[in-house]
């Protein structure tokens, strides 16, 4: 049952550019409507330049908690009053709350990481590789590091990959490398291939993956890639993007209201979205 909106309702608020597209409403507003609590989320387009009057905006109106989205998950950390250890050390954040006007930054990505991975083995002693190098990416070499796992970076651009690599202390290849990936335990895939409009495209061939094998996907849109069927064809274990979004999306519930994300409705309401 939800409970009313009404001008006591606690107002949280995706922030992006582009934004319309985000899940991130339609899940927690699920949520919050499952656990009878006095919470609504919206969304706001904010463009890159006027992030610091959005944030002025946000402790004006006493906002009480944000997703953050795309382009903002590392500018906004220099608009907060505190930033979780955790998060500054993955340098970005994808949730802040408000707690009587004082913007605390986390980041839950690594959480959305960890929890799908952390239900079919452990990481201790597990080899990785890490296909990408960008945000994503870095929310999983700390969910990987934080475990025990070594981490090898499959990039495109090497430059890119080496500074990130060189931060975390992990190893690097060029992403066409793919005959390499036999010897690894887990693929994670943060590379933006097989994303929608451009869905008939894999990072990897199939026939670079083995049947032992963990394949994670992270993008959601579409749920099912060309990775994950070359991955299920080659009988790899798979976990989806929405296995992360959900899981990310569960810890950043918690942060905002202090209540355990009841993940059943959240998910159903993700694969109803997604037609998945
Ligand atoms: P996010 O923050 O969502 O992880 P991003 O920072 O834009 O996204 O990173 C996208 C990743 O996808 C990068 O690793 C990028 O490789 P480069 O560093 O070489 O740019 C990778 N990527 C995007 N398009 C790609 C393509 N067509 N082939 C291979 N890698 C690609």
């Amino acid at each position: 049952m939800q409970l009313e909106i009404s001008a006591h309702s606690s107002l949280c608020l995706v922030i992006g550019d582009p934004v319309s597209h985000s899940l991130s409403p339609a899940m927690h507003n699920a949520a919050y409507a499952a656990c009878c609590l006095p919470f609504v989320m919206g969304g706001a387009q904010v463009r890159s330049g006027t992030l610091a009057d959005a944030m002025k905006g946000v402790r004006a109106l006493g906002i009480r908690g944000l997703a953050v989205t795309m382009p903002h998950k590392v500018s906004i950390m220099d608009l907060l009053d505190e930033i979780d250890p955790t998060a500054a050390t993955i340098g970005a954040v994808n949730t802040v709350v408000n707690n009587g006007g004082i913007l605390t930054g986390f980041n839950t990505d690594w959480i959305g990481i960890l929890r799908p991975l952390e239900k079919l083995t452990s990481l201790r002693g597990k080899k990785v590789a890490l296909l990408g190098a960008g945000g994503a990416a870095q929310a999983a070499l700390y969910a990987c590091g934080s475990q025990g796992a070594s981490v090898t970076i499959f990039n495109r651009s090497l430059e890119k990959a080496t500074t990130l690599a060189d931060r975390f202390n992990v190893s690097v290849l060029p992403l066409e490398k793919t005959d390499e990936l036999a010897a690894f335990d887990i693929i994670i895939n943060t590379t933006s291939v097989g994303m929608a409009p451009e869905i008939d495209a894999s990072p990897v061939p199939e026939s670079a993956l083995r049947r032992e094998q963990i394949v994670f996907e992270t993008i959601y849109a579409p749920v099912s890639t060309k990775l994950l069927r070359f991955s299920q064809r080659a009988g790899a274990s798979t976990i989806t993007g929405l296995d992360m979004f959900l899981e990310q999306g569960a810890a950043q519930f918690h942060l905002h209201t202090g209540v355990k994300a009841p993940r059943d409705e959240m998910e159903k309401i993700l694969r109803r979205s997604l037609g998945a």
